[in-house]
C-alpha cells in the first residue's frame, strides 16, 4: 500500500487535535487588518499544522459579494502578504471552508442568519464547535456586534461551557477611561471575562515574549533590577512612516492613544512588573496591574511637566521628502493632534521608587526602532573616571524588539595596547544569527492562543482601564490648551528638542538607537 505523504493538515490531523473544531468569524472581512494580518495568520497557522483538524473562516461585512470574491481576495491577501508563499494544497483545503455572510453590524437578522450558518457548518461536522468571533472593524461598531452577537444567540450556543464561544477585540479598546469603562461593561453583559481576548498586537511580537524569558529564566539580571543599580529606563516605540491614508483615523487618535496607551504601557508593565508566581494568564495579569496602578499621575503644569506633545513638519525620510502632518490628507491644518509623546513616568513601588522611566513614541521619526534600555548607574570612580584615556559609558542593556531583533550589553573594556585606555564595547545577541529570520508573525500567536483559550497575550479589562486612568487627565489637560504646548520636529529626527529637555532636567539623555 503506498504511503499518503500529503501534509498533516490536508489529512486532517493537526498538532491540536484535542482542539476543539473552530469556526472563526472576522467582522470587518474587507478590511485592512484582515487582509493584510488576519487571513495570512490562518494560513500559515495551517502550513505548521496548527490549526484543528475541522476549521472553518466566515468572513463578515457590511457588502454583499459572493463568497467567490472573498476567496479570492483571501487567496490574494495570502500571496502578497503571507510571510511563506502560497501552497495551492494547503490553501485549497482552508478554502473549501471558507464561507461569507453580509449584513449591517446593527442588524440582528443578519447575525441570525450567520448562527444558522454556523450550525450548519457544525451539523455537517457531526461535532461540537467552537466559534470565535474576531472583531476587527472600526471600533464605532465594537458595539452593537457585541450587543448582536448576545441578541442572536450566538454569544450562547453552548450555555454550560463559555469555553465554546469566544470574542477577540481588536483596538482602540476606547477612547478614553469612561469609553473603555463602557466598552467592558457591554462586553461584559454578553459575555465573561475568560471569553473575552482584548488583542494588543505586541504582545504577540517574539521579542515581547522573550521579554519574560530574559528576566525571569535568568539568574544574572534579577539582583539588579531595582533602583538600587537601575539609573534610568528607556523605553522607545519610534516609526518612520508617516500616518498614510490614516489622517481620519489618526485626527481622534494620536500617538498617546493610538500608541502610549497600548503597546508602549505593555512593554513597560511587562519590564518593570515583579515576577509572576506562574506562567497562569492570570497571574501574569495581575503582576502586569499592579504595576500599572503604582505609577504616579502625571504632573501637567508647564514648568515641570512630565509629558512633551509634538507634530511632525516637512522633512526628509529615508532620503525622500515627506509633508509635514497638518498638509496631509484627511489631517486638519490647525490640527491639534499629537504624532509624537514622550512621559516621564514614576512608579510608586519599593522596587523602583525614584527611577524615571521615560517613554516615547513618534511617527515620521528617523527609523523604524521600537527597543527598551535599561540604563545602569554609574560605577564608583575610584579607579576609572572619565578623562580623555577613559572614555566610558554608563552599563546598559538593551532589548531589541523590532526591526534587528535581540538584545545588548553595553559595557566598558580595555583598548588594546601598552597604555590603559578604556572605551565602552557591545555584546549582542541577534535572533536572526541564532534561529534564522522566519520568526511567526504577532497574529499567528494570537489568533492561536485565542483558539486554545490562552488569555496570557491578551489585555484583561481592569489592565486596559488602569492605563486609560493615567493616559485620561493628560488627553483632556491638553484639550483644555488647544495649541499651547504643542511642539514640533522636522520629520526623520528623533522627535522636539522639548523632549531632550524632559531627561536633562533629570541629568539624562535620549539614547540614540
Ligand atoms: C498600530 C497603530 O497599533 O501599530 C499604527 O495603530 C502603528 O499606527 C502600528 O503603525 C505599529 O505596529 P508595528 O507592529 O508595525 O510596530
Amino acid at each position: 500500500m503506498s504511503q499518503d505523504t500529503r501534509h498533516p493538515f490536508l489529512k486532517g490531523l493537526s498538532k491540536h487535535r484535542g482542539t476543539q473544531p473552530t469556526v472563526i468569524t472576522i467582522f470587518g472581512a474587507s478590511g485592512d487588518l484582515c487582509t493584510r494580518k488576519l487571513v495570512p495568520a490562518i494560513y500559515n497557522l495551517a502550513v505548521d499544522n496548527l490549526l484543528p483538524a475541522d476549521f472553518s473562516l466566515i468572513g463578515y461585512g457590511r457588502k454583499p459579494i459572493p463568497v467567490e470574491d472573498f476567496r479570492t481576495s483571501a487567496r490574494e491577501s495570502i500571496e502578497e502578504f503571507s510571510r511563506r508563499p502560497l501552497n495551492a494544497e494547503i490553501w485549497d483545503r482552508i478554502e473549501e471552508n471558507t464561507h461569507y455572510c453580509s449584513g449591517g453590524y446593527d442588524e440582528l437578522e443578519a447575525f441570525k442568519t450567520l448562527k444558522k450558518k454556523i450550525d450548519e457548518i457544525e451539523k455537517g461536522l457531526g461535532r461540537e464547535t467552537q466559534s470565535v468571533f474576531y472583531v476587527s472593524t472600526p471600533p464605532s461598531v465594537f458595539e452593537p456586534i457585541i450587543e448582536n452577537l448576545g441578541a442572536s444567540g450566538l454569544a450562547t450556543r453552548y450555555q454550560r461551557s463559555d469555553n465554546h464561544t469566544k470574542v477577540v477585540v481588536e483596538k482602540p479598546f476606547g477612547k478614553d477611561l469612561e469609553s473603555a469603562r463602557h466598552l467592558n461593561r457591554v462586553i461584559q453583559g454578553v459575555f465573561q471575562e475568560r471569553q473575552v481576548y482584548r488583542i494588543d498586537h505586541y504582545l504577540g511580537k517574539e521579542t515581547v515574549q522573550d521579554l519574560l524569558v530574559q528576566r525571569f529564566a535568568n539568574s544574572i539580571f534579577e539582583p539588579l533590577w531595582n533602583r538600587q543599580y537601575v539609573d534610568n529606563v528607556q523605553i522607545t516605540v519610534a516609526e518612520s512612516l508617516g500616518v498614510g491614508r490614516r489622517g481620519g483615523y489618526y485626527e481622534q487618535s494620536g500617538a498617546t492613544r493610538d500608541m502610549i496607551q497600548n503597546h508602549t504601557m505593555q512593554l513597560l508593565a511587562l519590564t518593570a512588573m515583579e515576577p509572576p508566581v506562574s506562567l497562569d494568564p492570570e497571574a501574569i495579569r495581575d503582576e502586569k496591574v499592579k504595576l500599572l496602578k503604582a505609577i504616579k499621575p502625571l504632573d501637567l503644569d508647564y514648568e515641570r511637566s512630565d509629558v512633551v506633545r509634538a507634530q511632525y513638519k516637512e522633512g526628509l525620510v529615508d532620503g525622500e521628502k515627506v509633508k509635514g502632518y497638518r498638509q496631509t490628507e484627511g489631517v486638519s491644518p490647525n490640527s491639534e493632534t499629537e504624532t509624537y509623546a514622550s512621559l516621564r513616568l514614576n512608579i510608586s513601588n519599593w522596587r523602583w521608587e525614584g527611577v524615571p522611566f521615560y517613554l516615547r513614541s513618534g511617527k515620521r521619526m528617523a527609523r523604524r526602532v521600537t527597543e527598551i534600555a535599561i540604563q545602569f548607574k554609574r560605577p564608583p570612580s575610584t579607579l576609572f573616571s572619565e578623562n580623555e584615556m577613559f572614555n566610558l559609558a554608563s552599563n546598559s542593556l538593551v532589548f531589541q524588539i523590532q526591526p534587528d531583533e535581540g538584545s545588548t550589553v553595553l559595557l566598558n573594556a580595555k583598548i588594546p595596547g601598552l597604555q590603559t585606555r578604556t572605551q565602552p564595547v557591545k555584546m549582542h545577541f541577534k535572533y536572526s544569527a541564532t534561529f534564522g529570520s522566519n520568526t511567526p508573525e504577532a497574529y499567528e500567536r494570537l489568533v492561536l492562543d485565542a483558539m486554545l483559550a490562552d488569555g496570557t497575550l491578551f489585555i484583561r479589562g481592569d489592565e486596559t482601564e488602569t492605563s486609560w486612568s493615567l493616559i485620561t487627565p493628560l488627553h483632556e489637560f491638553w484639550s483644555s490648551e488647544g495649541q499651547r504646548g504643542m511642539e514640533s520636529y522636522v520629520s526623520g529626527s528623533w522627535g522636539p528638542l522639548a523632549s531632550d529637555r524632559l531627561l536633562w532636567d533629570n541629568g539624562h539623555q535620549w539614547r540614540r538607537p
